[in-house]
């Protein structure tokens, strides 16, 4: 047994400055296009729903990650020698546990640290994994990784993972700012881990974001519900529709929300009206789409030094293994 307790979760959502968040909503909204911070997609609701997305036959990305860490799990962690797993955007940690029992099968796993906004998310997984790991602590942080990384409890030989295309649903600044604050808080020799969707034909894209049942304009809308508790607005959910496109220019999915009728918003917390027109988008997440070129120069740019590319079998899926020197 260990002289620790298994479960330590810190949460530093709180910590934020209201006067901010309401800024930087309002700049979104009277961006054009219009814009909404895409982590208000997940409460635990969001998080719920964005589970069950990836159990759809037509959304490919999370199978297609889970088999390709599969295949490749034991490489990355006899590369790395890995004590340490420390997940940005964890989520329901599904996919973790084929890096977790890479590195249980070696006998190097010690610690494990899911960091997330959503901290139900977080606090379930922590508990969930010492159950299922023996010997294993877990030190959950509920927070925003691009605000809070410096809360990263500091340990020992790390990698540090960010699965799921979480990266690309960042915009490239926010992504190059996200790897280069990362590249600070680890130590030389430790490892990065990045997940990205490959560009492929825009049927097959188009079909992931554009589900018959329903649930992604669910996990669309539900930005809107989690919105009402952060800018006290309560939205229409019928007066906006689901669309989500891809951007061959950007090779980027793009989700947006739709005003089905001209609105007139008071959003008193902002000072603002929101005027939308009939038929008008609200941009509310992006998922870009990468090539090994595309997803390397970033890495490269932060600092870190590519040491392995995976892919399957059909490249829709690639990971991006690096050190930092
Ligand atoms: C696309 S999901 C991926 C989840 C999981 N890694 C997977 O591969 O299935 C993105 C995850 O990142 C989290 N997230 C999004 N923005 C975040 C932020 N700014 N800070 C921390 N977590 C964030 C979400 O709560 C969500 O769990």
């Amino acid at each position: 047994m260990s002289e620790h307790a298994p479960v330590t979760i810190d949460v530093h959502l709180n910590n934020q400055d209201p006067a901010a968040i309401r800024e930087e909503i309002r700049a979104g909204l009277l961006e054009t296009p219009r814009r909404l911070p895409t982590r208000y997609f997940y409460d635990d609701r969001g998080s719920e729903l964005f589970e069950q997305i990836c159990e759809l036959p037509t959304y490919y990305p999370t199978r297609t990650e889970h088999a390709l860490l599969k295949t490749v799990a034991d490489d990355v962690v006899a590369r790395t020698g890995a004590e340490e797993l420390v997940e940005l955007g964890s989520g329901a940690a599904t996919k973790t546990r084929t890096l977790l029992d890479a590195m249980a099968r070696t006998k190097q796993l010690k610690f494990y640290v899911p960091f997330d906004v959503s901290e139900g998310i977080v606090r379930r997984v922590a508990h969930e994994l010492v159950a299922e790991y023996e010997g294993l602590q877990v030190h959950g942080v509920v927070g925003d990784f691009l605000a809070h990384l410096e809360h990263i409890p500091q340990g020992g030989k790390r990698l540090v993972g960010i699965l799921g295309g979480t990266i690309g649903n960042l915009r490239p600044e926010s992504a190059a700012e996200l790897l280069s604050s990362i590249e600070r808080e680890m130590a030389s020799g430790d490892f990065l881990l990045v997940g990205v969707q490959l560009i492929t034909d825009t049927d097959r894209l188009e079909a992931a974001y554009n589900d018959s049942v329903g649930l992604t304009a669910a996990f669309n809308k539900n930005m809107l519900r989690v919105l009402k508790s952060v800018i006290g607005v309560d939205f229409d959910l019928d007066a906006f529709d689901h669309v989500a496109r891809f951007n061959s220019a950007e090779h980027r999915i793009e989700m947006r929300l739709r005003s089905v009728r001209e609105q007139v918003i008071p959003i008193p917390d902002l000072e603002l009206t929101l005027h939308l027109k009939e038929g008008e988008e609200i941009l509310t997440e992006i998922s870009t789409k990468y090539t090994r070129a595309l997803a390397e120069a970033p890495l490269m740019q932060a600092g870190f030094t590519p040491v392995a590319w995976y892919t399957d079998p059909d490249h829709l899926h690639g990971l991006a293994l690096a050190r930092k020197p």
